[in-house]
């Protein structure tokens, strides 16, 4: 059934579990993360990124999305990733979007505030959830030094303020993990978790998280997140399986025998996410 952002998120916040949000881009993608959320029992979130909704178009995406959550017997959210602008928000509401992000990271704390307040407004007015990111959380390609990187940390009394000041339903924190693969282990501020999770009260949210091992992970959630964004471990496992399948089928020319393996790897990847962050079972 498809459900409100906020709906899935503040059970895992009540309950102490986290939920995965998943980047969808095709059919494939949205089928393996459903049907890794009916095995395992649990809630789910499948979002959209820019790169998602430019490459399928929203139509699709949204599409996809309604006709996925609406047949499946666990709770699923449609979610923007990363929202760039208001109009993007809007868009999205349109398409029947449950749930959105508003990325105002680049901006100083006062026009981030300004522009999570204004889609805060008009998202709740119809029921739509918002997610919002305080600090900043960058790609892993970053060439900057430890200092450098925690300047760009979310700092607990502004996160309180900001909390309080846009009513926002869900915040997006930067804490040490970053976009993409990571060169070395990402080192977690986990502190800093504890401390914004105390001072705020509501959902945080984990981006980054392929390649942040296992122990960190559960430790977060113990911690206090709540969603945990996941894009690049389910890219490898999709296109893994498409390497494998090719190597030891170099004639096979039909796409749905090239495609199918790569949708149930990716399906196995997504089951064991959602036993380690605890979203199996609470559906
Ligand atoms: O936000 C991070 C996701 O991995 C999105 O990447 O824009 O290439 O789809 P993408
Ligand atoms: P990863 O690609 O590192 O999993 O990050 C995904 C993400 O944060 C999407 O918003
Ligand atoms: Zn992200
Ligand atoms: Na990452």
């Amino acid at each position: 059934m498809l459900v409100t952002g906020k709906e899935i998120l503040e059970d895992a916040h009540k309950n102490n579990y986290a939920v995965g949000a998943f980047n969808v881009n095709n059919m494939e993608i949205v089928q393996a993360i459903i049907e890794a959320a009916e095995e395992t029992n649990s809630p789910v979130i499948l979002q959209a990124s820019q790169g998602g909704l430019k490459y399928a178009g929203i139509e699709y995406i949204a599409a996809l999305g309604k006709v996925a959550a609406r047949n499946a017997k666990v709770p699923v959210a449609l979610h923007l990733d990363h929202g760039t602008d208001f109009d993007q928000v809007m868009l999205c509401i349109r398409h029947g979007f449950t749930s959105v992000m508003i990325d105002g990271s680049r901006f100083e704390f006062e026009e981030n505030v300004a522009i999570t307040k204004k889609v805060v407004e008009v998202a709740h007015a119809v029921g739509v959830s918002v997610e919002a990111e305080l600090g900043k959380i960058g790609g892993t390609e970053d060439n900057v030094t430890v200092d450098e990187r925690e300047a760009t940390f979310t700092d607990p009394e502004e996160a309180k303020k900001f909390v309080e000041e846009t009513n926002v339903d869900s915040l997006a924190i930067a804490v040490g993990t970053a976009h993409g693969l990571y060169k070395g282990e990402p080192k977690l501020d986990f502190d800093r978790i504890k401390e914004i999770k105390e001072i705020t009260n509501i959902p945080l949210v984990l981006h980054g998280s392929s390649g942040v091992p296992d122990e960190s992970i559960k430790k977060a959630v113990s911690l206090g997140i709540n969603k945990i964004n996941i894009d690049t471990d389910l890219r490898v496992a999709f296109t893994n399986a498409i390497k494998d399948f090719l190597e030891k089928n170099p004639d096979n020319i039909d796409p749905r025998k090239i495609l199918g393996p790569a949708r149930e790897a990716m399906k196995e990847a997504v089951v064991e996410k959602m036993k380690l962050f605890g979203s199996a079972g609470r559906a």
